[in-house]
């Protein structure tokens, strides 16, 4: 795992429209985009939709495929994944529909639904970047604690705390957050290309070290990451403070001449 430091929340996000960048340049017909939701990823699709207007990224030849969506909750529900991306950056951005993916959470199979994704992500040969955020108790995707690492595409019920920290988006009312939800597994993440996680703010700060100092456990999803070559971490001060080894900045990180050749954790 290569872990980078930022300054603050605006330069996790530089670094990480840098880095998708850099990946994009190296394969720029049929990308393969993994995107994920939360407060974590708006200054992200913020800054894409800005270069995208700018004439300096383009997503034309990208394909996405979203991490997860809730179960049973009408697409158009402002708080579905769904609303979230259209809100946040497919509006935003000049991109094909038939290119974008996110599992279907009201679809009458849902064991169906979940193996046709895992089989839909196959046929363009993979995920070259998955883009995470991390849930205070270290979940990635809705990967909670317990979860399989090796799990694929399936349904799983959320813990409490998560809907919790997700009941903002439902008014705050805890019982109108949806139990279950359709997530790509440990599994699925891992077999990303490329995988960069961004973590911001002090209530991430306990989850940020043990994904990358601690032991690699389904206690903490996210310390799956320690397995894959090319999994990059950029974390703001706040969500870093809890790391007791010192790590690259993000200005290191972007000026160093051999850049090109730190790829692998
Ligand atoms: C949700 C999403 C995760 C996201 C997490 C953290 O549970 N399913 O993909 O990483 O929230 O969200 P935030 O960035 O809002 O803290």
């Amino acid at each position: 795992m290569k872990v980078v430091i930022a300054d603050d929340y605006k330069e996790a996000c530089r670094f990480a429209v840098h880095f998708f960048r850099k990946r994009l340049a190296e394969k720029p017909e049929n990308f393969v985009l993994g995107l994920a939701t939360g407060r974590t990823m708006t200054g992200i699709y913020d800054l894409f939709a800005e270069e995208n207007r700018a004439g300096n990224v383009f997503f034309e030849n990208c394909v996405t495929f979203n991490l997860d969506e809730y179960v049973k909750l009408p697409e158009e529900h402002p708080a579905s994944y769904h609303s979230f991306m259209n809100e946040h950056l497919f509006s935003h951005i000049v991109i094909p529909p038939e290119n974008i993916h996110i599992p279907d959470g009201n679809a009458s199979d849902l064991v169906e639904e979940a193996l046709s994704y895992e089989e839909m992500i196959k046929s363009y040969h993979g995920i070259d970047l998955q883009l995470l955020g991390v849930g205070a108790n270290g979940h990635i995707a809705f990967n909670e604690p317990g979860s399989n690492l090796s799990s694929q595409t399936r349904v799983k019920k959320l813990n409490d705390e998560t809907r919790l920290a997700n009941s903002d988006d439902f008014g705050g009312d805890l019982s109108s957050v949806p139990k279950y939800v359709i997530t790509m597994g440990i599994g699925t993440i891992l077999s990303a290309r490329f995988i960069l996680l961004v973590a911001s703010g002090a209530e991430k700060a306990g989850a940020v070290a043990s994904m990358i100092e601690g032991p690699v456990t389904a206690q903490c999803p996210a310390s799956a990451l320690q397995f894959h070559k090319h999994a990059f971490v950029v974390a703001d001060r706040e969500a870093a403070s809890l790391l007791k080894k010192t790590y690259e900045t993000v200005r290191e990180a972007m000026s160093d001449p051999y850049e090109e050749y730190l790829h692998e954790a």
